[in-house]
């Protein structure tokens, strides 16, 4: 196994969280599924987002500097499915999606959202990393259930009863 393919395996054993990551402006909407999102600091509140250059949605999230971390629960395994095929038509279609703060689209019925502006961008290897201001948190009123990605696969995560 080469260094890149080691470091690939070793991800895959490292759960993240699934979210839809949103964006709108004169670019236009778009968004797609993402697990390399990361709290930097609450003070001012900060996520860091790692997206590959070479996806369509890059240069949208560059050009409108908006951007919403959705984080999905256990009901939203085909819509993260539709956010990461090149293939889907229309991949907002069958949800309900708001604008808040930014105009990024917020996911009706998501764990919670982060609706962010872009600050910083910062070019490492194939990925550009966003560190993105916080300009409002979502949270949902109903029952939180949480979808992470490990071994190449969704599980679902239940909160502590
Ligand atoms: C669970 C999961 C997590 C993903 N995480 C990321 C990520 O953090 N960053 C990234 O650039 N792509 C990630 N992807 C891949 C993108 O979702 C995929 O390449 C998508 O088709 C890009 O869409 P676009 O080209 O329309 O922007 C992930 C895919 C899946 C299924």
């Amino acid at each position: 196994m080469d260094d890149s393919a080691q470091f690939r395996e070793a991800m895959s054993r490292l759960g993240a969280a699934v979210t839809v990551l949103t964006t709108d402006g004169p670019a236009g909407r778009h968004g797609m599924t993402a697990s390399a999102v990361c709290s930097v600091t609450d003070a001012p509140p900060t996520l860091l987002v790692c997206v590959n250059r070479a996806n369509r949605s890059h240069a949208a999230f560059t050009r409108n500097r908006t951007l919403c971390v959705n984080v999905l629960g256990e009901h939203h395994r085909a819509l993260s499915g539709r956010f990461a095929s090149a293939g889907a038509t229309d991949r907002f279609e069958g949800e309900t999606w708001a604008a808040r703060k930014t105009g990024a689209p917020v996911l009706s019925g998501a764990v919670t959202a982060f609706d962010c502006r872009i600050g910083r961008i910062e070019a490492v290897g194939t990925h550009s990393v966003f560190f993105c201001d916080v300009e409002e948190v979502i949270l949902s009123c109903g029952e939180t259930t949480g979808l992470i990605w490990f071994g190449r696969g969704f599980h679902d995560l239940r909160a502590p009863a």
